[in-house]
């Protein structure tokens, strides 16, 4: 039996008063679609089927897989018109599962468990038990408990109204059986739309085997209409991924106060404060201390090294014994060499650091190689671009260069140099000397300070010029 999973993504979201396609709006970093997608993509399957309609381009162009198949639902005239678009790609002997796109926390185990319960029925739909269940469709069920059929919240009586369990809409069935229902479908109901529910009244009249699988967490199957409930969600997902890294050993300061957008992969005893986010695939080794308020994002950060708070690090590689921040600022191909120190108010971009090396503050060091034990002055720029072209700076082993200096590449600073502080060096050095480019410190005796004329008003009468002369 080929399953087949049909993900229903053409609604609009009217409530969620965005010009972005609901199903795009964001769950942990990602689109609530690609989530629902990624759970439906692990059944045993090698098709899939998205039926979009709303903002149809722009749903395509996020959701790049070729695996694919997209229906066009052009005019939104219900659940069941929606499935029916995909009629045609549907074969008789498919094990079709029917998810909707805006329940991004469904697992794929709970979509396993569906799935498997078609081995004994015709219909299986999935339902949970909800404290509120208004928005729902009620799951209403015969004496012997045997659900009968599915009434929409905007048609149902007051005594179907209380009925607690509510249908999720993910449903399992074969292709035949469906396709043979969806023909039969009407819109003769409160929002006059052709309701997928209704397959549940017709599979029983029929004589079908219909069954219902209880999803325990109601987070689990809830949709997202506005941005309140995006946020519920939102909190749950990241409570759960936070709990997940607890359990692997991590020390989470507040775990209400830690975000993850995306997978971190750590080491024992990691220690993270509050306010930080962890976006893409972040590798935390042993011992690693994260302090407040800090951004990662596709970064390996290696065992040992500490980042102060605020410091914000993207696709860079930085090794064992770091010292990163506080306010440091560490960009995409980056790489810090064992016991590196990139200190306050230091931007490091697409260059390497080597060994030990220092950066303490205020500098900017960009396409650059630098070996290792070098230490840079405070307010040190590599001068690397010209306004057209970017150049590279060579830093060897041990040099040290002064506060406040320029590096104007291409440029090489060879091993052991020392760079006199203040210098603009335009030149490859030589190594193991000082080297220094600035101009040269002159006193002027009998100098007179300046001192305000009366009657005077405004600075720009006593300018420097006129006091040398005296
Ligand atoms: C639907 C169910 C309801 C269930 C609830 C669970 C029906 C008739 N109702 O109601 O029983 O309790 O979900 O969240 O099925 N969609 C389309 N094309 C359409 C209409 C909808 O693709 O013409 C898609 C939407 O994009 C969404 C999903 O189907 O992903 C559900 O649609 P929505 O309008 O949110 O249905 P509900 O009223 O919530
Ligand atoms: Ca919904």
């Amino acid at each position: 039996m080929n399953v087949f999973p049909i993900i229903l993504a053409a609604g609009q979201g009217t409530r969620m008063h965005s010009q972005l396609p609901k199903v795009l709006h964001r769950i942990g970093g990602k689109p609530m679609l690609q989530r629902v997608i990624d759970a439906c993509s692990t059944l045993a399957t090698d098709k899939l089927a998205v039926v979009y309609g709303h903002g149809g381009e722009q749903v395509k162009n996020t959701i790049q897989d070729e695996h694919i198949r997209w229906i066009l639902q052009a005019e939104q005239l219900g659940t069941g018109h929606a499935v029916a678009q995909a009629n045609d790609v549907i074969n008789d002997e498919d094990a079709v599962v029917i998810a909707y796109g805006d329940v991004p926390l469904i697992r794929s185990e709970t979509l396993k468990a569906l799935l498997a319960r078609l081995n004994e029925a015709d219909l299986c739909v999935l339902t949970t038990y909800l404290d509120d269940p208004f928005g729902y469709g009620r799951i209403v069920r015969n004496d012997q408990g045997q659900i009968v059929r599915i009434v929409e919240e905007k048609d149902a009586d007051d005594a179907t109204r209380q009925i607690k369990e509510g249908n999720t809409g993910f449903i399992a069935a074969r292709g035949n059986d469906l396709k043979r229902w969806l023909k039969q479908l009407s819109p003769e109901n409160a929002q006059g739309e052709y309701y997928l529910t209704d397959c549940i009244a017709l599979a029983v009249e029929e004589g079908g085997n219909v069954q219902a699988v209880v999803c325990n967490n109601p987070l689990e199957v809830q949709g997202v209409n506005n941005r309140l409930q995006q946020a519920e969600l939102e909190r749950a997902y990241q409570r759960q991924q936070v709990e997940a890294l607890m359990l692997a050993g991590a020390s989470i300061a507040d775990p209400a106060r830690v975000d993850i957008r995306g997978s971190v992969t750590i080491g024992q005893d990691v220690s993270i404060d509050i306010n930080t986010v962890l976006v893409g695939e972040v590798v935390l080794g042993d011992n690693v201390v994260i302090d407040s308020s800090c951004v990662i994002t596709n970064s390996q950060i290696g065992a040992g090294t500490h980042i102060k708070p605020h410091s914000v690090i993207e696709s860079a590689v930085i090794k064992a014994a770091c010292e990163i921040g506080p306010f440091a600022r560490i960009r995409p191909g980056a790489v810090l060499e064992d016991g590196a120190k990139v200190g306050n108010f230091v931007e490091i971009k697409k260059s390497t650091i080597g060994k030990g090396s220092k950066i303490s503050h205020l500098s900017y060091i960009g396409d650059t190689t630098m070996g290792a034990d070098v230490n840079i002055g405070a307010g040190t720029i590599t001068c690397n671009y010209d306004g057209a072209n970017k150049f590279e700076t060579y830093i060897g082993d041990g040099v040290f260069v002064g506060s406040s200096t320029q590096l104007v590449a291409p440029v090489s600073i060879e091993k052991n140099t020392t760079i006199g502080a203040g210098s603009t060096i335009t030149r490859d050095t030589p190594p193991g000397v000082l080297t220094l480019a600035r101009a040269k410190q002159v006193t002027i005796k009998g100098w007179v300070r300046p001192v305000k004329q009366s009657g005077k008003k405004t600075k720009e009468e006593t300018t420097d010029n006129k006091n040398e002369k005296k």
